[in-house]
Parts: structure tokens; sequence; C-alpha cells
């Protein structure tokens, strides 16, 4: 007998009224199964729900890497995070056989465990301690315009944010010429932000001939800026950024945490250093000596106190932007979808901050929200009706997904060595 080919499954019977109910068609198209298993996606069925950001944009599938995790505290933000980096870490690597890199800034001192377990070298800064990371110091970047671009950007807006005000255009272009002269005659070493602050009080003699002034009335006008990188140097932010780095990072190596909870109970201290932090990251991602780049993470924690100041929140955006150029992920975690309203002196510029922000993050991961954030889910990130109002019922550990024009909600799995990763809850009932 002459078997036909084909699946050969039993007949099945069923009344109008059930199969009336069946939506063959209807399942969600998921992401495939490149990258890394995060959990499952209840609106394919409860699939497998597979992730990573490099492949998806190597795909054509994003146009950049960077990623937002949004959603109340103890929501499961940092758990996505954690799982992500310590199974991709693992499993993929980057061009080249190059393994991944990640650095993460984390404000509340809870990725011991993670560095640990994928072999992240920990950095503990706080005022007065030892461990010092000079924010000028370039990495292995041996081209001198990237360099200066970068440490310019860089004291810019550490200067604009201890000022609390924007620079005058006289401060803004003396930064610039004084980093072009240090950059321009090295000494032996990288300069430190106290070499800065020696040439705004004693500026060289093209420096003043680019003012128009005098030596003394140069010196006069920049005074404020010194006494502003002073909070650095030599008041209470002392001791983390006001030397030569006693670090060094290995580029090629698998990265770093810096832990920053000395400074997070201080709003604006925080700011401040994790600008110097990112700033200091940057360049070294920045210098990856020409060969392939390693794909990287950069892990921004509590991203909101960078977000409330319209300063930083620019210096963000521009961190943002740079991702594609250094083969960087960003993955920015804040609270609430209002966090990224900066509070920004008018709401023109907010909006224009905010919205540079999610043009360059087409990965929104967004767990639970209060009822109070539907309204601007819908209008900010342009969710349906439906998917703002699943926001505030969504259970910890349980996210929906927007990765470009797909969607899914995923059920967040740990595995059970994971747990010594994540468990925050643990550590807060000691
Ligand atoms: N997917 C998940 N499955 C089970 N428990 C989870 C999950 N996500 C979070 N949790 C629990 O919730 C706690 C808080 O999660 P965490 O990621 O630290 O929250 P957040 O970073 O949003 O404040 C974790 O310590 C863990 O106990
Ligand atoms: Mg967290």
């Amino acid at each position: 007998m002459i078997v036909p080919p084909g699946l050969r499954l039993p007949r099945h019977r069923a009344t109008t009224a059930n199969l009336g109910a069946v939506y063959p068609f209807q399942a969600s198209q998921g992401l495939g199964a490149r990258g890394v298993y995060l959990g499952n996606d209840l609106l394919s069925g409860g699939g497998a729900f597979c992730y990573d950001p490099f492949e998806l944009y190597t795909q054509g599938v994003l146009t950049s890497p960077n990623m937002l995790v949004l959603g109340e505290i103890g929501s499961g933000k940092s758990t996505v995070v954690k799982t992500l980096l310590n199974r991709s870490v693992g499993v993929l690597g980057s061009p080249g056989g190059l393994p991944r890199w990640t650095a993460v800034l984390d404000p509340k001192g809870e990725y011991e465990a993670t560095a640990e377990s994928l072999g992240l070298a920990l950095l503990r800064l706080r005022p007065g301690g030892t461990t010092r990371i000079n924010p000028l110091d370039g990495g292995t970047s041996t081209d001198p315009d990237t360099l200066l671009t970068e440490r310019t950007r860089l004291i810019v807006a550490l200067v604009t944010e201890l000022l609390d005000r924007a620079l005058t255009p006289l401060e803004d272009a003396a930064l610039g010429w004084a980093v072009a002269a240090l950059t321009r005659s090295p000494r032996g070493r990288p300069p430190v932000l106290a070499d800065a602050a020696r040439l705004l009080a004693d500026p060289t003699s093209e420096m003043v001939d680019q003012s128009g002034l005098t030596a003394p009335e140069l010196a006069r006008e920049l005074a404020p800026v010194r006494h502003a990188l002073g909070k650095l140097l030599d008041r209470d932010l002392r001791g983390m950024f006001d030397g030569p780095s006693t670090v060094t990072v290995n580029p090629g190596g698998r990265g770093l945490v810096l832990d920053l909870s000395a400074v997070h109970s201080d709003p604006r201290a925080l700011r401040l250093v994790m600008v110097a932090a990112t700033g200091w990251l940057q360049s070294i991602m920045a210098g990856s000596g020409g060969g392939p780049a390693p794909r990287r993470y950069q892990v921004l924690e509590e991203v909101w106190a960078l977000l409330g100041s319209e300063h930083t929140a620019k210096y963000l955006q521009a961190t943002f932007k740079l991702a594609r150029a250094y083969g960087v992920a960003n993955i920015a975690v804040a609270h609430r979808i209002s966090d990224l309203q900066a509070q920004a002196d008018d709401g023109t510029a907010t909006a224009k901050v905010a919205a540079g922000l999610l043009a360059d993050t087409q990965t929104r991961v967004l767990l639970r929200q209060g009822p109070d954030q539907v309204a601007q889910a819908r209008g900010l990130l342009g969710l349906t009706a439906a998917e703002a109002a699943l926001l505030p019922e969504l259970a910890q550990g349980r996210a929906l997904w927007k990765v470009a024009d797909r969607t899914a909600v995923v059920q967040h799995r740990v595995a059970p060595d994971e747990w010594p990763l994540i468990d925050t809850n643990a550590r807060l009932a000691l």
C-alpha cells in the first residue's frame, strides 16, 4: 500500500461552538530563536522568548541596540537585566571570537554577585576612598580628535551640572581650549581634571589670545568654572575623580561593575558621579585599538538620576547616539514613564530630550506601572490603549516587550542558580 507523505494526526471532531473560539492565524510572530532565552511569550502561546539586541541589529530588525527597562520598584527590572547579561555574556560572543564586554553603573550596590559570576572587575567608588578613576584618561584611544571630542563633551557636561546653569560662550570655549592644550601637548601621563582647573586659573598665551582678554581678566571670568570643579577636586566629592586612575581596564577583557552606592542617597552627587563614570567608560569604549570592537553592554541602573536635569539628560542622549559607533548596547533602567520627561526648564526642551532618547531606544521592556502612568505610556511610548491598560496589571517578573514594531508579553524565568544574582528581596529582609 502506498502511504501518502505528510503529517498524520488523529482525526479531531468538535462542535462549531467550540471551533468558533479557534484563531489559528492569531499567534504572534515572535523574534525567532536567535539570542538567549529569557522567558515565555504569552502572546505566542507561551513559546520561548529569546532576545539579543546585537543579533536583531545585525538582522535589521532594530536600527539601534539600546534598551530601556521601565517598571515600579520591585517589578523585576534588575532581574531582566541580570539574567540577560548572565545568559548572553556566557553564551554569546562577539565577531572575531572576542567575549562580550559589560560595564554596569550600579548605584544600589547590587551587582556584586553578577560581577563574580561573569568575571567582571568590581570597583567601589566613594568620596575619600582609595579607588580613583580619571574621567579624562582616554582609555587606549590614540586618535587625538576622538580624545579631544570625548574629553570636551565630558568636562562641559560635568561643569554645566556642577554650576547648575548653562555655560557662558566664553566658559564653554575656554573649556574646549584647555582640553585641546592638554590633549595636544601630552605630559607623559593622561591629563587629570586638576590640570584643566590649573589652566583655567593660569591660561596659556594661546588661550588668552583666543579670548581677546588679558590673562587676569580671562582667569577672573573663568573663576566660577574653576570653583565648580573644586567640588570634585578638593571638596565633598574628592577622592573619586581627582587624580590618575588607580585601575586599568582591559578593553579585551570581560568588563566591570562600578559600585556607586556611597552616593546613592544624594541625587545631585549621584548625577555628577554618573556623568563622570559614563564619560570614563565612553573613553574606554572609544579606544578599542583599531581591531574589531567587541559587543558591549553598558547598563545604567537608576538612570532617572541623569534624567533629573536637562544638562545630564542631554548628555545621556548623546551617549545613546554614540552606541552604534562603539558597538555598545546601552541598557537604561528607570522607574516611571514620567521619569523620561526630565525635569527640564521648559516643556519644549523636555519633550525633545525624551523624544531623542526614545528614538535611539527601540527595545522597551515595560514592567508594572502605576495607573497614573497609563496616559503617558500611550503618548510617549506610542502604546495602544490595550497595551497601556495592561501595564498596571502586570505581575512581578512579567513585562510588555516592544522591540521595534514587534510586541510580546513575557513571563521572565529565573534559573535556580541565578537566584543569588537577583535576590534583592532577601537582602532587604536581612
Ligand atoms: N521573573 C521573576 N521571577 C521570580 N521572581 C522575580 C522575577 N523578577 C523579580 N522577581 C523577584 O522580585 C525581586 C525584585 O526584583 P528586582 O529585579 O530587583 O526589581 P526592580 O529592579 O524592578 O526593583 C527579586 O529579588 C525577586 O525576588
Ligand atoms: Mg532594580
